[in-house]
This record gives structure tokens, sequence and C-alpha cells, in this order.
């Protein structure tokens, strides 16, 4: 069976069996900065297992994209390595929420993988481990399902702390949990391992495939456990390690899927497609770094982007070991794309931009790489002893960021050794550093968290009444904000817009009889809305009604940006291709901007043809349509949906000039195209590898900014003494004008400066033979100074010659010297002298040298070492 007749078949047993089928999440987690990536398919759930989030079904079923290389599941180092671990791997999944539990979800896994009708595994080759007190699960496999006992092992804490072990699991440190039971494979004798629990089990012959976790409890911070308000499954097979399954063979690699990585990898390197470690972890990364910048990652020195970079880079580097010349890892996106593209529509449409992103970091690696290599040699060069320090292998790596593997190479090669320990000691603390700027590894529980929704009024209008459901203080739940206090409320109903899809929360005013609470920002969390402000009268109670008013003018100005940002995405879709994808975007009041994949810096035309195309939209003013549907219909009708987004089971779209823009949205927007009245861009610049950013005004802020512009105009004009119509000619004249000014100005310079030369030679003295002249001229620059110095050799025939002036507040010197006299005196000797009297540094040729100081007052004392150096010469 090919790996993806297996993620259908999966899908469709639970379909049958009364789930839903539910599409995987992106990879970046949906409002839960507690997670780095995606790392499990009930991640999407977390709030249906806490009992926060309500959806129209309880069974659900999913093939879920997931990323292991960072925070609490980590599996990079080990990628490459074992037969069994990558960085992204497909997670197929079914979970009840409060419906079945473990007798069902046992039975359910045991049908699929065992029934002719599905997987046909042998019974006999199958193996269960379980929590150890979980008597409950230990008797449901033996005595229901019929597992002999020799099959089951029972696993207890074996991680070193309360419920921390195999058996027992947890998404991160805080949040839903449970007792789980594993399903291992035996992959037969001719494989080293042993079963679960016993001291080979990291070998590849048992090997896990299917989890089933009974998430029974929420973990707080403090390791309390709190029963779930109902008992739930989650339940997680790696499509990989039972492809490896049924496909007959002992590794992931060697399924349908990894065999064609492997090979354009292969190609991609130039190196043979044998089993080398290295070109596993190339063909695995690929999948990672694709999918990552698929779902809106971009290489970068913090957070997600610095793991995207650490992938990419470790790929490089196992390339480069397998002789790979010049950049290679991009050359393989297109078998991805090939192998996968299908069941992942996002990595058909990003191709190009995927490819660009690698290629450009792939030549920033090898930039890195040369430069690091540098510094390591400069380091070197000045090394006691045989022991490279700690810190500089640690700086290589950090700031640099040259794999320490590298520099271990390097110093074996020169008979040298790293300070391994020097160097842990630095990246522990550069550890405790970034764990305490990041929110990842937060408590999920210490987020405001609320039961209950908030229902949205504001697409009708900007008044509503509501009532108080829930009061924050410092992220606690309080009773009352009291006059003058910051925090957080919660009403049952509100016309508050609250932040998402890049349009900010609205601000405005709560109100009740003699309370007044100033709303500054309104943030989501699951379903209810935060009203973000300050008590600015009275005292705010639960239970309390309130009129909530939000501030027209800004929620009026920013829907206008809002639609217009809808019609831009359109129109550079128009322009520029079907490539451009969405990467961020902001609408508030003042302006709009808008972070999408493209190459290259748009050209003038093209902004102009954007604008056009936009403001042509504007003026036939269609009305902006909204339509609640579910999301199959809508993507039907080529609604443009996020990747990266969270979308319900019914969500909003919104479709502007009859289908030529239609997108999800849940944002506000204008009632008409024509209430935007007027589409202005004013900047375009690149943010990152392949992404570009358009920043734009509409409405008023248009006018206004036009208006501004024409003052300008006019303010030009005036000074030109012209008006707008001959502002270009008038500016013309004027440049052409001072051109000639310019050139007659250098004539009588050069004229002047002949006539001082004249002057100037008559000041020459006699010094012991020599002559020597030594004079202030002010208000020359160098150049001027150089051609007089050497004009003043000619009409000298044998002189020393120093020139000094002040120019701007400084001195310049010029000192020369004829040919004749150049073994006896040397300018650039003179030249060292002089400066040194002015503070400031010079030299040059014996014949001619420059320079310059900033003590003007001592300007006479730096003319005199000219006859000084010839008296002393005597
Ligand atoms: N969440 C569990 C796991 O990741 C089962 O899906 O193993």
């Amino acid at each position: 069976m090919k790996s993806a007749e297996i993620r259908e078949a999966f899908l469709r047993f639970f379909e049958e069996k009364g789930h839903t089928r539910v599409a995987s999440s992106s990879l970046i987690p949906a409002n839960d900065p507690t997670l780095l990536f995606t790392n499990a398919g009930m991640n999407q759930f977390k709030d249906c297992f806490l009992g926060l989030e309500k959806r129209a079904y309880t069974r659900a079923t999913t093939s879920q994209k997931c990323v292991r290389a960072g925070g609490k599941h980590n599996d990079l180092e080990n990628v490459g390595y074992t037969a069994r671990h990558h960085t992204f791997f497909e997670m197929l999944g079914n979970f009840s929420f409060g419906d079945y539990f473990k007798r069902d979800a046992i039975s359910y896994a045991w049908e699929f993988l065992t029934s002719e009708k599905w997987l046909n595994l042998p019974k006999d080759k199958l193996w269960v481990t379980v929590y150890a007190t979980d008597d409950e699960a230990f008797d449901i496999w033996t005595r229901d399902v019929g597992v002999p006992v020799e099959r089951m092992v029972r696993i207890g804490d074996n991680k070193g702390a309360p419920y921390a072990s195999d058996n027992f699991w947890a998404m991160g440190d805080t949040g839903p949990c449970g007792p789980c039971t594993e399903i291992f494979f035996d992959h037969g004798a001719d494989i080293w391992g042993g079963p679960p629990g016993s001291p080979e089990e990291d070998g590849d012959r048992y090997i896990e495939i299917w989890n089933n976790v009974f998430m029974q409890f929420n973990r707080t911070a403090d390791g309390v456990l709190h029963p779930l308000p109902a008992p739930s499954v989650d339940t997680g097979m790696g499509l990989e390690r039972i492809s490896a399954v049924l496909q007959h063979v002992h590794s992931n690699y060697e399924i349908d899927l990894f065999q064609s990585l492997l090979k354009a990898s292969a190609e991609a390197i130039g190196c043979a497609n044998d089993d080398a470690p290295s070109l596993k972890v190339v063909a695995d990364h690929i999948r990672s770094c694709s999918f990552l910048i698929a779902d809106g990652v971009l290489p970068s020195n913090e957070g997600r982007g610095y793991v995207l970079r650490r992938i990419i880079r470790r790929a490089c580097r196992h390339g480069n070991k397998l002789g790979a010349k010049g950049t290679f890892f991009h050359k393989i996106v297109a078998a991805l794309v090939a192998e996968m593209g299908e069941a992942f529509s996002e990595l058909v449409q990003q191709q190009a931009h995927i490819e660009r992103v690698l290629k450009t970091e792939e030549e920033q690696f090898a930039k890195t790489l040369e430069q690091g290599l540098k510094i390591l040699e400069q380091d070197l060069a000045g090394l006691e002893g045989n022991l490279i320090p700690g810190h500089v292998v640690f700086k290589l790596y950090d700031t640099y960021g040259f794999p320490v593997d590298l520099t271990n190479d390097i110093a074996r090669e020169r008979s040298l050794t790293l300070d391994e320990e020097g160097f842990e000691r630095e990246m522990q603390a550069q550890r405790e550093r970034a764990r305490s700027a990041s929110a990842f590894g937060m408590d999920y529980n210490s987020l405001v968290k609320v039961d209950g929704e908030t229902q949205f009024t504001g697409y009708a209008g900007t008044q509503g009444q509501g009532a108080v459901l829930a009061l924050f203080r410092d992220g606690q739940a309080v009773e009352a904000l009291e006059d003058g206090q910051e925090g957080v409320v919660v009403l049952d109903r509100t016309p508050f817009y609250a932040e998402s899809g890049g349009q900010i929360g609205d601000s405005g005013y709560l109100e009740a009889d003699g309370v007044r609470f100033e709303v500054r920002d309104t943030q989501k969390a699951g379903g209810a809305y935060l009203h973000h402000g300050v008590v600015a009268g009275g005292r705010l109670g639960k239970g309390l009604a309130v009129e909530a008013r939000v501030t027209a003018e800004v929620r009026d100005a920013t829907a206008l940006n809002h639609s217009a940002t809808h019609l831009l995405h359109a129109a550079l879709r128009q322009v520029l291709g079907d490539h451009v994808q969405q990467k961020g975007s902001l609408v508030d009041s003042q302006r709009l901007r808008f972070d999408f994949s493209h190459f290259e810096a748009i050209k003038p035309d093209q902004l102009r043809q954007l604008e056009d195309i936009v403001n042509a939209e504007i003026r036939k003013n269609t009305a902006v349509e909204t339509e609640e549907t579910d999301i199959d219909n809508a993507k039907r009708k080529g609604a443009m949906a996020l990747f990266g987004e969270k979308y319900g089971d019914r969500v909003r779209v919104l479709s502007m000039g009859g289908g030529f823009s239609v997108e999800l949205c849940g944002g506000i927007h204008a009632s008409r195209t024509g209430d935007i009245g007027l589409f202005k861009i004013v900047s375009e610049s690149g943010v990152a590898a392949g992404v570009r950013r358009i920043e734009a005004v509409t409405g008023a802020a248009a006018l206004a900014y036009l208006n501004a512009a024409e003052e300008q105009l006019k303010e030009a004009a005036s000074l030109l003494k012209g008006g707008r119509d001959n502002l270009v000619d008038k500016l013309s004249a004027v440049l052409e004008r001072n051109r000639q000014l310019e050139k007659e100005l250098e004539q009588l310079k050069a004229k002047a400066a002949s006539a001082a030369g004249d002057d100037l030679a008559g000041a020459a003295v006699d010094v012991n033979g020599v002559k020597v002249l030594a004079t202030r001229l002010d208000g020359l620059d160098g150049k001027a100074l150089l051609a007089l110095v050497d004009q003043l050799k000619n009409k000298l025939g044998s002189a020393v010659i120093l020139l000094g002036g002040e120019l701007d507040g400084k001195v310049v010197l010029v000192a020369g010297v004829t040919q004749d006299l150049t073994a006896r005196f040397k300018a650039g000797d003179l030249m060292k002298q002089a400066t040194a009297a002015v503070g400031g540094k010079g030299g040059g040729r014996p014949d001619m040298a420059q320079g310059g100081g900033t003590d003007v007052a001592r300007l006479d004392e730096a003319l005199a070492t000219a006859r000084a150096l010839v008296e002393a010469a005597a």
C-alpha cells in the first residue's frame, strides 16, 4: 500500500466510525504562544480537551503535519541515524472530545490494524504497552481484544519524575495530558533491538506505531493534575512508520515517499544514492524546511526562524560532507512537490517561494562559512597551547553560525582540541538567556482563559449592550475592577472587534451609570473577547450591564484599509502572478501594510498598475458581500485562504467587485468599494528573502497624503518663482545654470591659484642653501592645495614646501619636496611632524604628502616644522 493510500484508508475508516475529517492545521500553532511548532495531531484541539472550545462534532480524524525540531518533543539530532526519527512527519489521528474513551479507542485501533478489510497486520507481530497503573486498559487489551499477556508491557514513570513516562503523554509542561497505550510492531529477529521496557528498546526491531492517549488531566505549572471536564481520546500514528510496516521495509527511509526524495537528494548533491546517514538527513530536512516555509516561517536569528535556519544549515553541512559543490538543497523541492503536492496544495502553490528562500539561505550560509574560517584562522594564529577555548568555539557558533562539528574537524586536522566544557558552559548560559527572552515554554494555564463565549455584534454597528462575564487583573480573575485600575473585561456580547486577520482590535468605551471603562485594545482568547483598558470612573463588577461604544472614526478608517488590502491582494496576483501569497498584514486606521511572496522589487510601472486596478475597482463601487458557509464550499468558490490561519467549521467569505476578490475573512469592511475613496501606495520594500512589503493609504489619509505632496510642490514652485505647470522647466533651468556657474567657478579658482602661486613663490626663504616655503592659505581644500604645491615646485625648481590652512574649522596640510631633494627630505616625514602639531594624521610619498588636524590654533606651529626639518639636517 502506498503512503497516500494508507492516509486515505485511515481517514475513511474513522469517518465510517462517525468521525469528522478535519484538515491539518498549520505548523505554526494558532493562538498558542506556548508551542514552537505543531508537534502532534491534538494541538489544534487543545481547547476542545480543556472544555474551552465547543465544535459541531465530538469525534474527529486528521492527518496532521508535525515538526519535532525544538521545544519539548525534539528529534533533530536523531534524524538520519535511526530508522524512524524525522524533523517532519505526518501524524494520523482520531480524537474524542468527551465522547468515547478507552474501550472504543482500543477496539478501533485494533480493528483498523488487524482486520482484513483494512490493514490486515499479523496480530502476533503487535506488542502493546500501557501505563503501569492503568489496569483498565490492560484488561481491555488482554480480555476483550485478546492480546496475550506475554506481549503486554506495563511501563511506569521511567523518566525520573512522577508522570514522566513513555506511557504518560503531555504536549508540554502544562496543559492537557494523560496515560497512554502504545502499539508496537515487531520488525523481526534479523533487526537489532528489544521489546519496549527492555534495555535494548532503542533498537529498530520493535517500533512504536500508534499511541492512544487517554486525555484525562490538565497539568498546571505547580505540577498538579486537574481532571478534565470529560475524559477524551487523542491518538497518533506516524504515517511514515506504518508505511514501512505495510511496505515490508525496516526503515522509514525505504518507503515509497522517501525513495524519490533520497534519489533527488543524491542527484542534487552529485553523490551515490547509498545508505549514508547524511543523505537521509538531507531527504528528511527538505520536508520540514519546505513545509515550514510554506506555512510562513522564514530563516532568522530567533524563535521559529532560528530553528528553521538551523535545520537548513544542518542539511547544507551534510550535503557538503557528501561532496556537494555550490548550492543544492533548493533543487530537491521539485521532487517533494511531486511526491506530496497532491495532499498538500500549499507546496504546489509556493514551490517557487520555497526554492528562492532556501537558495538565498544556502548562499548566505556559504558566506558565513567563509567568514567563520577567516575568524578561526585569526584566533588560531594567536593561540597558545593546543586547546581552542570554549568562548572562541561559541563565538563562531553563535555569532557566525559556524557549526561546532566543523570547528572540530579543523581542530583535528591541526592536532588541536576543543574546550568542550567551556563551550557547554557558554551554551548553557545562552539557553538560559533564550528561555527568559522567549514566550515558548511559558505556562499555558497562565494565559487568560474564560469559560463561555462572547457573541460578536460588531458587523452590524459600533454600539451595543453587553453584560460583564468576567474580569481580570494581572492575568488573575477578579470580581471587580476599581476606578483607575487597568485590566481586562469580558462581555457576553460586544460590538468590539478583537484583533485578528491583521486588523487591529477596536478601542472605545464601556459605560454604565457612573461607570466608564476606556477600552484601548481588544484581543481574543478562545471564544472570548478581551477588552483591555482602564477604569476611568466608577467600579466595574461582574454581571454589570454596559453600553459598549467603539470609536467609530477609527473603526471606519480601519475598515477602508482592510477592504483595500483585499483589493490589493487580488491586484497583485493579476499583475505579478499566482505565486503571490500573503505573508502578513497589518491594518489600522492610518494605513495598511501587506507582506507577500515575490522575488524582486516591484517596478514603478507595476506599482502604478496596481494602483490603477485598485482605484478602478473602487470607482465601480460594487457592494462588499459576505456569506457564511462551510470551508469546502468556500474553497470551491475560489476563496483565498491563508495557510497558518485557523478556520472554524463555518467560515465567512468576503467578495468584492463581483468575484474580483474572494477571501475568507472575519474582518470589518466597507459597505461598498466606493467608500474607500482613493488608494495610494506610499512605499514598497523588501522584508526578507522573497518577501516584499507594500504600504498604502486610503480615504481621508490618502487625500491628506496627496495634499501634503501638493503643498511641497507649491512650496518648491514658489521658491523657483514659478507655478506647478512649469516647475520641471524651471528646475531644469536652475540646474543648468548651476552647472555653468560651477564650471566658471572652477576656472576662476584655477586662475586665482596660479596668480597666488606667483606671489607665493616670492615668499620662499633660503635655509642652509635649501629653498623653504611654508605658508598659511585658508579656505582651500586639499585638492586645491595639491595643485598649488605642484605649481610651486615647478616655479621654484628646487624646494621644500608646506602649505596649510583652515577649512570648515579643520586644518588642511599639503607638503611637497622637489625630486632633487627627496633623498634628504621626505614630504611624508614632514607631514607626520606637521600634523602631529595640530593633533591629526597624514602621510604620503617622498615628493608629495597630505594630511590634516583639528587644532587650528596651532597651525603656525605646524608650518614651522618645514624650516625646522631643513635646519635639523644641516
Ligand atoms: N499526542 C500523542 C502523540 O503525539 C498521540 O497523538 O504521541
